[in-house]
């Protein structure tokens, strides 16, 4: 079950942190400044949309068997459990608006109607485990100060949600373990405030868009969906940022990229049980801080650098299930780096639990190609496409 990594007891401190933050870089010139033309009490306004918000949301919960939200009754909306209210970060006169909204793990069935984009204050939606279906509501857009969204384990379905693309103050976007089906759109990657995005487990195909722009993501989960083609070099634009990259089962195939060495900052990379060809990259050997590496269940052939054996926080090294030859130097006894190792089911002719001869000998070897990821096999010295089939 996933969890977010912000526990319940932090809501409280980020939305402190938050309205201070943006406090300090907004001063609101239009408080106090005309007072004819801002409501008479901007407060009760804000809180009044809150209520109708709410109040509309709670007649399309049809499911509700821990009583989450028996106690939205009543005007004081800040009262309702799972609501949580501060001052406006932004505008003094607004002494008291919603800022958060926790129901993870309420078991909540529904869906979010069109009037969740009265809570314009909103910034914490958090929604973990519930059972809520249908499509976002382009509303959403309106929450200019949400900053986490976190609706992961739901039932939420239909394309990507363009919907989070347009939210300015999007830093962290969960959508993990959902039914949203067809492409990624380039531009959640050519986000400059995204810090972590997850949209592992869900039903997205297409290949991993190769405009890829410079993201300022540190966690980026892909997980567990049905994309194709391969890890475009233009993955390096991560670099400054990003510190784990999970690419577990999601259909990618071709070779490495040498551009994956770039990314200096990665402590984790898992893109174990795909489709991948060709050498173990040289240039992984770069990576100074990575500490996990899971290359297993791949069609990866060669040998496995000593400079990647030899990474100073490197603790467990899987490339299990590949058609690996040869290990260098100290890969050949990782035990002695206190390493954790997996290295079963390859072709390294020392080592006990190997694939037979003739598997090893019937994977022909691939040739890689730097700026080209489709990676070549090698028939008889001629060179054929490795995604199209064999000659016979
Ligand atoms: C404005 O409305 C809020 C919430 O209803 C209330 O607590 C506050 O006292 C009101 N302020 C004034 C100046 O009336
Ligand atoms: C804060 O308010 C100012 C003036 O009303 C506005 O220009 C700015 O965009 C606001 N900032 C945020 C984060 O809402
Ligand atoms: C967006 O927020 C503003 C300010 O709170 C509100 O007046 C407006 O009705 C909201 N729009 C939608 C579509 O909910
Ligand atoms: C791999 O992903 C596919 C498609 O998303 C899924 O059906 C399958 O269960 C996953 N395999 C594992 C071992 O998680
Ligand atoms: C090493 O990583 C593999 C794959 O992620 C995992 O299954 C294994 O439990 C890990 N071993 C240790 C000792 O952490
Ligand atoms: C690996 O290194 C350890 C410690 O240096 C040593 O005891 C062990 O015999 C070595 N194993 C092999 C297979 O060389």
């Amino acid at each position: 079950m996933p969890s977010n990594p912000l526990s319940h007891a932090t809501l409280f401190l980020l939305l402190l942190l938050l309205s201070t933050t943006l406090a300090k870089n907004h001063h609101s010139p239009a408080a106090g400044r005309h007072p004819h033309h801002a409501p008479k009490n901007a407060t009760a306004v804000r809180l009044r949309q809150a209520y109708d918000a709410l109040q509309s949301w709670k007649r399309v919960i049809y499911s509700d068997p821990r009583q989450l939200t028996s106690n939205w009754r009543g005007p004081d909306v800040c009262a309702y459990r799972g609501v949580y209210c501060a001052p406006h970060p932004n505008d003094t006169s607004i002494t008291a608006t919603v800022a958060g909204i926790d129901l993870n793990h309420g078991d909540l069935a529904g869906f979010l109607p069109e009037s969740l984009g009265l809570l314009s204050d909103l910034a914490l939606l958090h929604l973990n485990s519930n059972r809520f279906c249908g499509i976002l509501p382009s509303s959403l857009a309106n929450l200019s100060l949400l900053f986490e969204l976190d609706l992961s384990n739901n039932r939420f379905v239909g394309p990507f949600p363009a919907v989070v693309l347009a939210l300015p103050s999007l830093h962290f976007l969960d959508l993990r373990y959902n039914e949203f089906e067809g492409p990624v759109p380039p531009e959640l990657f050519n986000n400059n405030k995204l810090d972590a995005i997850f949209i592992n487990n869900n039903w997205l195909t297409s290949v991993i868009p190769a405009s890829l722009g410079s993201s300022s993501a540190s966690v980026v989960v892909f997980a567990n969906n049905r994309f194709s083609g391969c890890l475009p070099p233009t993955i390096a634009k991560f670099a400054d940022t990003l510190e784990e990259l999970l690419l577990i089962n999601s259909s990618i195939s071709g070779c490495l990229p040498v551009e994956l060495g770039f990314l200096y900052k990665l402590r984790v990379l898992d893109i174990s049980q795909n489709d991948i060809v060709g050498p173990i990259p040289y240039s992984l050997a770069g990576l100074a801080h990575l500490e996990q590496l899971n290359l297993g269940h791949n069609r990866l052939s060669g040998t496995v650098p000593e400079g990647i054996c030899a990474l100073p926080n490197l603790a467990n090294f899987t490339f299990s299930y590949n058609f690996l030859c040869e290990e260098e130097g100290i890969c050949g006894n990782l035990t002695a780096r206190g390493v954790a190792y997996d290295d079963r089911r390859n072709c390294l002719p020392e080592k006990p639990r190997q694939r037979s001869e003739k598997e090893c000998e019937a994977e022909k070897p691939v040739e890689c190609f730097e700026g080209e990821c489709g990676g070549r096999e090698i028939h008889d010295g001629v060179s054929v496409s490795a995604t199209s089939p064999p000659p016979s």
